[in-house]
């Protein structure tokens, strides 16, 4: 039952207008639809299917005439007039009992929705596929006080409000929200002078927590206008949190739809990384409107079309908003962490798929964050001005369309004369590229010899050339730079530049602010990569200077016991006491690779890892660290100091932290007495959960989870915290028993997705924890995903993905990973969402 890109045909019939009636109730919620279909001259199939499942038919009409439709599992067919029709049809479901949280929903008693990818088909019966587009009028009839759908209001009574959006739009667009909410509002001006009601809307007693996405939608409209030229199209934007959500947030025209954890924010209850993503998942969702909802995806194999591109615009704006080098490295740690894990093992596709199961799986690392490099590539490539001319021919030409990558990349092409095509492979080959070099200096001339890779990948055994921008600085031995960064082009397998008029032999700085989204292989000595750290100019590269030594260090301890040596020790202690850096700099260069990294640069060179030596040789490395910078830890610390009341801007986060890290060393020098203190002292949660994150990573803390819980227990998402912070940080051989005993807190609500991930995600997150030689977690995780699968399959199978790296470790892994896969695989009734990531999972041997 898969489906392919070179099957799409376009669609029969376009709609031309959509009425729809909602009679609100928990278990019969009726849903009356008129449409306004007719025959699409650029079709050649005129079969009339539309799209319904789990739906109760009560009674459909053509012209006004009742008909009695042909439905299967999957949706209907019926005869229909030649020419333009009206297509009626009411159905009955029931919000109450949709577990899966796909389709109309109940969260908390309020109604809401979640349509993409393929969710419309559970609401009414429809061609749900984005190329349909139509614009959309919306009666809602229930008890609730606010009433909500996509577009403009209309019209409101008591028990009913009508909505009317005059944007075309596909289906998995629509929304719908009905419940006993309050709202923050604000009001904003665009460029042109039009003002647009701002509302987020949240359960009564949240509203003190929405000031702050407030203020980021804000400045992510000022952003989209002075930036891409872009202004909103509707007098309101409305955003609602639900609690129970199975993704991130979702982009419904003019009423985003946010898991609470993404809009909810105060000092007491969020913490800096919190209001970060808070910032960055507001202007995510907000810059859809145009990139996705004006200009849309043909089929879901474009699904990079809009993420990728959506992802590359919130990048830039949080890069504007805080610190770009900051950014680029957090974005190069997820990328490397999710995005190459998953191009790595057997759940490894293109960034645009050609063949899938279920849509939903697809929405990975690598459609959007790969999606999101192959978009920072092309304008490295084309250069800044190329880009903006490329956005605005994009933007004028595509307008109201259902677009492809094909599209995308043509706009690029007529607004810069470059010939893309072989850049488009970055669309079509999955895996990740190894670059590898040598260097040779003669006569004044310096030259780079690069070879590029890509490993085999499931169903791609061969690979063609990729184009490479590289970016490169040369530097003097002194230190100075004799070449500034400069854009190298790769587009072949094995490809040399050179360098002339040099009088030293350079130290070469390669793949500046990680210009391209592969991996560097090189044979460099710890003092090159020394001295890259503390003279790049470059900061992600020196950044990445100080992660390959810690990488070859922890190699080393692992595969030969080796102790730490100095090369690492003396560059980490010069970066952390250099005051000129920025404090967020500096504490990302404190962290170590993680355990997980760990593994695969191991798997990459040859050694089967092993994560409980891992876990053991990072313990070994933090202590080494601490020792090392016993002195200036203390310092560092009361330095980073935040007086004042607390406030989340990128300053007085990047000082907490650095604070952070250096509690976090000092805590294995003290036995956690500073920890306990700060804990006891702490007035925000960016503070309370550092600091009992340190205590429970040396092993101690249990008084203070104790109260934690008692002082938070009333609050959901901090409750989410609590129960993600032991899971994620008991000790390995600890790790199953802790998680499921957290399992078996009355607290845990499986059903909610939040809390699910909280437990089993953040186990599966503890790598030394869930690779116990034992089998235990492996064992606990795929039972509740099993229980999950059979109520949500959806989130089920995207923590399927824990499993992924099998493939890695060694035989007795392998086989209890695989025989973990195989239990899942062997259920009943497993859901189509299961059954192809275990299959692809287990396929790739
Ligand atoms: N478009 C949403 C976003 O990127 C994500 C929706 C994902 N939905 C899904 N069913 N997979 O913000
Ligand atoms: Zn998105």
């Amino acid at each position: 039952q898969a489906v392919h890109l070179s099957d799409y045909t376009p669609p029969a019939f376009l709609i031309d207008q959509v009425a729809l009636t909602f009679r609100l109730h928990p278990t019969a919620t009726r849903v009356l639809s008129k449409i306004a279909f007719r025959p699409n001259p650029a079709a050649t199939d005129r079969r009339f299917f539309l799209h319904g499942e789990q739906l109760r038919l009560i009674g459909a009409r053509i012209n006004g005439a009742p008909v009695s439709p042909e439905i299967t599992d999957t949706g209907l067919t019926c005869a229909v007039p030649d020419g333009p029709f009206t297509w009626e049809a009411e159905v009955e479901i029931a919000p109450e009992e949709n577990t899966a949280l796909e389709g109309l929903y109940m969260s908390n008693g309020m109604y809401c929705t979640q349509c993409e990818a393929e969710g419309f088909r559970k609401i009414t019966f429809y061609p749900d596929r984005p190329d349909v587009m139509a614009p959309f009028d919306v009666r809602i009839e229930g008890a609730a006080p606010v009433l909500l759908s996509n577009g403009n209001p209309e019209a409101r009574g008591e028990g009913w409000a009508e909505w009317h959006d005059p944007w075309p739009k596909p289906a998995y667009l629509f929304a719908l929200v009905a419940g006993d909410l309050v709202s923050k509002s604000d009001v904003f001006t665009t460029a042109s002078g039009k003002n647009v009601m701002l509302n987020i809307w949240v359960r009564p007693g949240d509203e003190d927590k929405c000031a702050y996405a407030l203020d980021a939608l804000k400045r992510s409209m000022v952003w989209d206008e002075q930036v891409y030229g872009r202004e909103y199209d509707l007098d309101v934007f409305n955003i609602v949190a639900v609690d129970d959500f199975n993704m991130g947030a979702m982009e419904n025209k003019g009423l985003n739809i946010f898991n609470s954890k993404y809009v909810l924010a105060s000092p007491e209850t969020a913490t800096d990384d919190d209001f970060a993503r808070i910032e960055a998942i507001i202007a995510h969702e907000y810059f859809h409107n145009w990139t996705g909802n004006r200009i849309t995806c043909r089929d879901w194999f474009q699904l990079c079309l809009k993420e990728g591109l959506t992802v590359f615009r919130d990048q830039q704006f949080s890069g504007d908003m805080r610190s770009h080098a900051v950014k680029r490295i957090e974005d190069v740690l997820m990328l490397r962490a999710r995005q190459f894990r998953e191009d790595n093992g057997p759940l490894a596709h293109p960034v645009r798929p050609e063949r899938y199961v279920e849509i939903n799986n697809f929405y990975t690392a690598t459609v959007y964050e790969k999606g999101a490099e192959l978009i920072g590539m092309l304008k490295r490539l084309v250069g800044d001005d190329g880009y903006a001319r490329a956005l605005d021919l994009y933007f004028e030409r595509h307008d109201g369309d259902a677009a492809t990558i094909e599209d995308w990349l043509k706009v690029f092409e007529d607004a810069t004369g470059r010939d893309l095509s072989q850049f488009k492979r970055w669309y079509s080959q999955s895996g990740t590229p190894r670059l590898t070099f040598t260097d040779d200096f003669n006569d004044g001339r310096y030259t780079l010899h690069f070879k590029q890779e890509t490993p085999p990948t499931p169903s791609q055994p061969e690979k063609a050339p990729q184009v490479i921008p590289i970016a490169v600085g040369l530097l003097n031995p002194n230190g100075d730079e004799v070449l500034p960064t400069t854009m190298l082009e790769m587009t072949e397998a094995e490809q040399s530049f050179s360098f002339e008029g040099l009088s030293t032999r350079p130290v070469p700085s390669l793949l500046r602010g990680f210009s391209a989204p592969v991996i560097v292989q090189r044979d460099t000595t710890a003092e090159e990569r020394a001295f890259l750290l503390a003279h790049d100019t470059d900061p992600f590269n020196k950044w990445e200077a100080g992660r390959t030594l810690a990488k070859d260090v922890l190699m080393r301890m692992v595969a030969d016991g080796a102790a730490p040596g100095p090369a690492y020790l003396d560059a980490l202690r010069a970066m952390a006491g250099d005051d000129a850096l920025d404090p967020a700099f500096r504490a990302l260069a404190l962290r170590l690779p993680s355990e997980d990294d760990m593994a695969q640069s191991l798997f990459d060179s040859g050694i089967t890892p092993d994560p409980l030596a891992i876990h053991a040789a990072c313990e070994k490395l933090k202590t080494a660290v601490a020792r090392h910078l016993s002195d200036l830890l203390p310092r560092l610390h009361d330095a980073m100091a935040c007086p004042g009341p607390y406030a989340p801007d990128a300053r007085n986060a990047g000082r907490r932290a650095l604070r952070q890290a250096a509690l976090g060393y000092l805590s294995r020098l003290d036995g956690g007495a500073l920890a306990a203190a700060r804990y006891a002292e702490a007035d925000n949660m960016t503070d309370q959960l550092g600091a009992l994150s340190c205590l429970l990573e040396i092993g101690e803390g249990a008084a203070e989870v104790a109260g934690f819980f008692r002082q938070w227990s009333a609050d959901r998402l901090v409750m989410d915290k609590w129960f993600a912070l032991q899971a994620g940080l008991a000790a390995p051989h600890k790790a199953a028993s802790v998680a499921r005993s957290l399992t078996e807190h009355p607290d845990f609500d499986w059903k909610n997705p939040n809390r699910f991930r909280a437990v089993i995600g953040a186990l599966a997150t503890n790598a030394a924890g869930f690779h116990d030689p034992s089998g235990a977690s492996y064992d606990l995780v795929a039972d509740w995903l099993i229980r999950l699968d059979a109520i949500n399959p959806q989130t089920a199978a995207r923590m399927s993905t824990a499993f992924e790296t099998w493939a890695r470790y060694d035989a007795d892994r392998q086989a209890l990973m695989r025989g973990a896969l195989e239990r899942i695989a062997a259920r009943d009734g497993l859901s189509r969402d299961m059954g192809e990531m275990v299959g692809r999972m287990l396929g790739a041997k």
